[in-house]
């Protein structure tokens, strides 16, 4: 008791009634005892109920018997019948109980006793069975039930009761069986409680040990002693369980492992120009006398490194935010065909030098909620695609068309295409196609991992169609409404 008040204060109770394994324990118990309590309330608490009416009723019959043959021996008159002296000596000794037979005043006749003959009682059931006829009373607290009885005279099939039979029955006997069987019952409740306590603990504890395997199995995946698959088939609910939990360490794996990748590639990138560069000044630094037309060259390259460099750093910090969450969107309805037209501008020099035609066709002027920054940074990186993956003389072509839901802006060109077995790459980080030809074209990687975070961020989609030779055409779909996550 005290253990529990420390549990109950400590809130460990609370605790361990929040446990599977508690509660199977309790329901079991609680389901036992059912039984037990219904046979408890519905049987023995009736039994004494029971036990008392019948042997009322027995007693009733015997003492009518009784009564019909105090009328044929005339017993009012003369109580001196041995027969009927016999009988009712028998009654009183059978049941161990006092009989008492009064005339139409009420006066005692006869006494089994023999202490109150020629005395006169009056009791409310006396009155009642010379009215009414038979009565009887259960006087629990005295222990004995008391029956009366009319002594009825027929004259021409009309009954007169003439006199009273009364009879005190000891229920003595009826309540000692009762306490016996009560102490029984007792024992036998008690056995089935530990009976059941022991059926619950078994269960309990067998019904959860499937839980326990797994969660031992995960634990031992979590500390890093295994990383084989886990697998719990006693139930369909841990075979679930399991191959949830598999198929989130796989989850896990594949990120952990394009983790390493992109920080490898990063790495690598990032130390590319520097090498360039290095290799640059140190072969300036080592010659003596350089030419300054060398001396130029030589610092074109390294300041284009530089460009490089910077270029790469700066793509990765808008991948890093691009990734963040939606929280870092800066939201404003804005006009689409401006945003548009003012980023083709910026490009334009960009095709100019490239020989490509840049062409916008707008179908309809749209104003949607969007982050302007992202969403320019987006688009421009398609377009700048179609401008550095096109061919001499080429053109590009942007498409600005809406519905009453989404915006979609298309990106064609008459460019080198992408290989079909490429397709699924190209939003990879660092991804390129035909690496020894993009080296010449210049890049790095990561303008349309960053278009498709963009995208993602405003809930849109990107898709792409393209043939080898002929062209490419991306076609981005954002809707006009922000909705917000
Ligand atoms: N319009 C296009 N036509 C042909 N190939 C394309 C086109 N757009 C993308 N690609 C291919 O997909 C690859 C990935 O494009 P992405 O924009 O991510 O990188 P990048 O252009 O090489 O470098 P960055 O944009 O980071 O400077 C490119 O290297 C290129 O091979
Ligand atoms: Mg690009």
């Amino acid at each position: 008791m005290a253990n529990l008040l420390v549990k109950m204060k400590n809130g460990k109770l609370f605790r361990s009634f929040k446990s599977l394994k508690m509660r199977i324990f309790c329901i079991i118990i609680v389901a036992g005892m059912i039984p037990c309590v219904m046979l408890h309330y519905g049987v023995l608490d009736r039994y004494l109920d029971n036990a008392v009416s019948v042997r009322t009723s027995e007693v009733q019959t015997q003492v009518r018997i009784i009564a019909d043959h105090l009328i044929t021996y005339n017993y009012l008159l003369d109580n001196s019948s041995d027969v009927v002296n016999a009988e009712l000596s028998q009654l009183s000794n059978l049941y161990d109980g006092r009989v008492l037979i009064m005339d139409s005043n009420m006066k005692i006749i006869k006494d089994t006793y023999g202490i109150s003959e020629g005395k006169t009682i009056i009791s409310e059931n006396i009155i009642k069975c010379f009215k009414e006829g038979g009565a009887s009373n259960h006087l629990e607290e005295n222990g004995y039930i008391e029956i009366v009885v009319p002594i009825e005279e027929k004259i021409e099939d009309k009954a007169r009761t003439v006199g009273v039979m009364q009879i005190s029955v000891s229920t003595d006997s009826i309540r000692t069986s009762y306490e016996y069987i009560q102490s029984r019952a007792f024992l036998l409740e008690m056995l089935a409680m530990v009976v059941i306590v022991g059926i619950a603990y078994f269960l309990s504890r067998k019904l959860l040990k499937p839980f326990e395997k797994i969660t031992d199995a995960i634990n031992e995946v979590k500390n890093g002693f295994t990383d084989e698959e886990i697998s719990v088939t006693d139930y369909t609910e841990t075979e679930q369980i399991g191959d949830a939990f598999n198929q989130m360490m796989g989850r896990m794996k594949v990120l952990d492992e394009s983790r390493q990748e992109f920080v490898s590639n990063v790495s690598h990138e990032l130390k590319t120009p520097l090498a360039s560069m290095k290799v640059l000044a140190d072969s300036l630094l080592t010659q003596e006398d350089v030419p300054s037309e060398l001396y130029r060259e030589f610092m074109t390259d390294i300041a284009a490194e530089i460009d490089r460099e910077n270029k790469i750093i700066t793509d990765l910090l808008s991948l890093v935010k691009m990734t963040r969450t939606s929280a870092d969107m800066n939201v404003e309805t804005m006009d689409i065909n401006s945003i548009l037209e003012l980023m083709l501008k910026r490009l334009g020099p960009i095709a100019t030098r490239a020989n490509v035609k840049l062409i916008f066709e707008s179908r309809r002027p749209v104003s949607a909620e969007v982050d302007e920054v992202k969403l320019t940074l987006a688009l421009s990186n398609l377009v700048e695609n179609a401008i550095k993956y096109n061919i001499d003389g080429g053109w590009v072509k942007v498409i600005l068309d809406a519905d009453h839901q989404y915006f979609t802006v298309e990106v064609s060109d008459s460019g080198i295409g992408i290989p079909q077995e490429s397709i699924e790459h190209i939003y990879e980080r660092f991804y390129r196609v035909d690496k020894s030809h993009s080296k010449e074209i210049g890049g790095t990687g990561l303008g349309l991992a960053i278009t498709r975070s963009a995208v993602v961020m405003h809930r849109g989609s990107i898709n792409v169609r393209s043939e080898e030779g002929v062209g490419t055409v991306f076609t981005v779909k954002i809707p006009l409404t922000y909705i917000a996550q």
